[in-house]
Formats: structure tokens, C-alpha cells, sequence
């Protein structure tokens, strides 16, 4: 029978007769699956473990500096920060596309986790050939939704937190979670000790922000989104939503509409709300929010937000729309 504290232990024994003397390293993103992926591995190798967090300049608001404290302070992690915003943004100048999107930041991502992994190894007097090791938080959706047995002219989106491995450093692979799903992982953080405001943690893409900010993505756009953003989280919260809801954010549209603000005639941006109910993210519902938390998140959102004076709800399940707008 799966039980969690079977399955960590049986975990911890194999990643530490695996890696034996050699070392370990794992990209952070700040979401469950990366820091699940991370403590069991910790748990197993303690300081043979390095984690990389990189900000590509599309994450949430305040989100580099707390993930930070979060990971150091509260899980012990071994934690190596490199902020890349400036380099990731000049990279989506111009770009519209959201595959295009994805690839470029998928591929500045490997860029720069390539650069400090070289260091961390360096550093390791490991010659990164038969004992460096890449640990992922891959879970079994993403196995699914990425995977080539379709063919991948019917592969969903590419989801970069599969495969995408720095390509002349033979890391070898560890995915202690690739055959469980979300739930399985929460239970597995929490049996762990994980504190609640980590394994609670709703799905956040990894190229961030970009997927969400339709049309060009720029850091006065970033700094908008993350604005109505916090926004959404905040009510979710505080209406004791965040946890039934299995994604709730705000999308900003390449949409200006025209508004009143005081006896002032505004033309701004449009920002749409987006929030659903499901199991696995292979299928979704929009979720349907009380009218209360969807006023009070459209007057803050419109009068507390420069840059936005309309807010509509997307009312879409998947299929046939998807969870996010790209
Ligand atoms: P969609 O939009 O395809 O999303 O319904 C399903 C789930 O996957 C997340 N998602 C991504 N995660 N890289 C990721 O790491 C990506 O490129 C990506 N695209 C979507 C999405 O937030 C949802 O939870």
C-alpha cells in the first residue's frame, strides 16, 4: 500500500545510495513540487544538495526575496540566488508568441542554471562528469502532458520543467516524484513538515507572469500584473477560497477600454480574472467565485492598480479553453 511515510523513506534510501558521493543540484522555483522535490532530497544528502532559484523577472510580487527566506529560513535548503530579471526581459522584447515565449524562457532559464551550476561544481571539485546530479520536481501530468508518446505535434504546451537539462554537463536525472500527482505531493511535503503556507501553494507556470501577460511582456507590464495579481491572491485568502480553487490569478489583456475615474475619462488596460476547480490540471471548471469576492476584487483591482480600469471573469472550463490564457 502508498503510504507517505513509505514512500519517503524508500526515496531517501535510493537518492542516497544513487548519488553516493557525489552532489546534487535542483532548480527552486518557489512552488510545491520543486521544494517537496528538494527537502526529500535534502532529507536523503543533506549539504551534497545545491538549489538554484533564478527570478526571470515574471514572478509574482515580492516572490524572489520571499522564496528566499522561505526556502533558508524555514527548510534549511542550500540555496544559491541569482537574479536574471534584467537579462530575461531583454530577451521577450518583442516577443508575442506564447510558444516563442515559453522558449526563450526556457532556454535562458537552462542558460543561466547551466552558468551556476559550472560554478557549484566547480566549487565541489566535481568535474561534473559521473557524479553530478540534477534533481526536478516533475510530477506524472507533466510526464502526460509533455509526453512524445503523442507525437509532438499533439503535445499540449511545452512545459519547460520537463527534460531541458544544461546539455554538455551529463547530469544525471533524479525525479522522486514523477509518479505522483498533486495531492500525493502535498501529503508527502506535509508528512515532511513542511509548513502549510508552502504545501498549500496553488500551480504557478514556469515561464510565470509572461503566459499571463498577453501581447509583449515589459517590466512596466510585469509591474502591473504583479499589482492585480496580489490582488486576487489576497481576497482568495482572505475569503478562505485559496485552498478549494486550484489556480486563481489575473491575466492583463492587450485590451484598452475607456472608464470614468472621478470626473476624469481613463483609457487603460483590461485585466481578466481567472479562476478554477480541478483534480490534476488535466481538466478544469471555472470555478464559481460569490459575487462578493468578485466585487471586492474588481474595485480593488480598478482603483487600487494604475494601469487598469476594467476587470472581466473568464468563465471558460478545460477543455476547451485551457488554465492559462497562453
Ligand atoms: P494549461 O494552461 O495547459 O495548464 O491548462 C495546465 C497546468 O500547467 C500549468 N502550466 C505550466 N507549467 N510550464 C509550467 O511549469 C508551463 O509552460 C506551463 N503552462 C501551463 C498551468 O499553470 C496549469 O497548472
Amino acid at each position: 500500500d502508498w503510504t507517505p511515510e513509505h514512500f519517503i523513506q524508500s526515496t531517501v534510501e535510493r537518492v542516497r545510495a544513487q548519488v553516493g558521493d557525489g552532489h546534487a543540484i535542483c532548480g527552486l522555483s518557489g512552488g510545491v513540487d520543486s521544494s517537496v522535490a528538494a527537502v526529500l532530497v535534502a532529507k536523503a544528502i543533506g549539504d551534497k544538495l545545491t538549489c538554484i532559484f533564478v527570478n526571470n523577472g515574471v514572478l509574482r510580487k515580492d516572490e524572489f526575496a520571499k522564496v528566499q527566506t522561505t526556502m533558508r529560513e524555514q527548510l534549511g535548503l542550500n540555496v544559491v540566488a541569482v537574479d536574471a530579471s534584467e537579462r530575461f526581459l531583454t530577451k521577450l522584447a518583442g516577443v508575442t508568441d506564447p510558444e516563442t515565449k515559453r522558449k526563450v524562457i526556457g532556454g535562458e532559464f537552462i542558460s543561466v542554471f547551466d552558468d551556476e551550476a559550472k560554478k557549484i561544481f566547480e566549487a565541489e571539485k566535481h568535474d561534473g562528469k559521473d557524479v553530478a546530479w540534477l534533481v526536478q520536481g516533475t510530477l506524472y501530468p507533466d510526464v502526460i502532458e509533455s509526453s512524445s508518446v503523442h507525437g509532438p505535434s499533439h503535445t499540449i504546451k511545452s512545459h519547460h520543467n520537463v527534460g531541458g537539462l544544461p546539455a554538455d554537463m551529463k547530469l544525471k536525472l533524479i525525479e522522486p516524484l514523477r509518479d505522483l500527482f498533486k495531492d500525493e505531493v502535498r501529503r508527502i511535503g506535509r508528512d515532511l513538515g513542511m509548513p502549510d503556507d508552502i504545501i498549500e501553494r496553488q500551480p504557478f507556470p514556469g515561464p510565470g507572469l509572461a503566459v499571463r501577460i498577453l501581447g509583449e511582456v515589459t517590466a512596466e507590464r510585469v509591474a502591473i500584473l504583479q499589482e492585480a495579481d496580489q490582488i486576487v491572491v489576497d481576497e482568495i485568502k482572505r475569503a478562505g477560497l485559496y485552498r478549494k480553487v486550484w489556480q486563481s490569478f489575473a491575466v492583463l489583456l492587450p485590451v484598452k477600454s475607456v472608464g470614468v475615474m472621478g470626473d476624469q475619462r481613463t483609457y487603460a488596460n483590461t485585466c481578466a480574472i481567472r479562476a478554477v476547480e480541478s483534480e490534476d490540471g488535466m481538466t478544469a471548471d471555472w470555478a464559481p467565485l460569490p459575487y462578493e469576492v468578485l466585487r471586492t476584487i474588481s474595485s480593488r483591482i480598478v482603483s487600487e492598480v494604475r494601469g487598469i480600469n476594467r476587470v472581466v471573469y473568464d468563465i471558460t472550463s478545460k477543455p476547451p479553453g485551457t488554465i492559462e490564457w497562453e
